[in-house]
């Protein structure tokens, strides 16, 4: 029996498009799971409404998304990319907003913003605009900050898993360039709280 609740179909679709991700990534769930709670603990730092909380939980697995219009032995090449791989990557932001584009559900519509601009840099260095601090929706400068840091700690294809110490120095350096500092500064001042609530 479907435990969906038929008044928020943003919940199903939401669950269902995770399921394309991890079926494209099949490494991927646990990340999707830490960079999720990541993001609604820093929402409830903030004092974001429970219904904002909920957004974030269903959308940021959905950040990725257009990395199913990708080949899966790009994603996962070791080493360099080519200046032209790495334009192919890029282009994961746009193709995962034209599929959660115009949805008048808001979790999707919460997934689009963030899958188009969770690459987005505070000093409007990111991409795909350019956008320029808080030009660049709240919920996707939440995402910046829990994805790089999960990113960061992980193994990858292309990197060893850093050390924490490690991983928080470089995301001080880049703490007004790539990130709202605000929001940085909350998500380092509570690691503890990010740890619990990660599981
Ligand atoms: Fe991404």
């Amino acid at each position: 029996m479907s435990t969906f609740d038929p008044k928020n179909p943003g919940i199903e679709i939401a669950v269902r498009l995770r399921l394309a991700c991890e079926a494209h990534d099949t490494s991927i769930s646990s990340h999707l799971d830490r960079v999720s709670r990541y993001a609604c603990e820093i929402g409830r730092l903030m004092g974001l409404d429970k219904t904002r909380i909920q957004e974030l939980h269903y959308a940021t697995p959905l950040h990725d998304l257009g990395k199913i219009g990708l080949p899966q032995e790009l994603l996962s090449k070791p080493g360099r990319l080519t200046r032209e791989e790495m334009e192919v990557i890029k282009s994961h932001s746009m193709i995962g907003f034209r599929m959660l584009d115009g949805s008048p559900w808001p979790i999707i519509q919460c997934a689009a913003r963030i899958a188009l601009a969770h690459h987005e840099c505070w000093d409007g260095s990111g991409y795909p605009h350019g956008l320029v601090g808080e030009n660049i929706p709240l919920d996707a400068r939440i995402v910046a900050v829990a994805d790089v840091y999960d990113a960061l700690l992980s193994q990858r294809a292309y990197k060893p898993a850093w050390e924490e110490d490690l991983v928080i120095a470089e995301m001080r350096r880049m703490r007004e360039t790539k990130f709202d500092p605000a929001i940085l500064d909350l998500f380092l001042n509570h690691l503890p709280a990010m740890a619990v609530a990660a599981g």
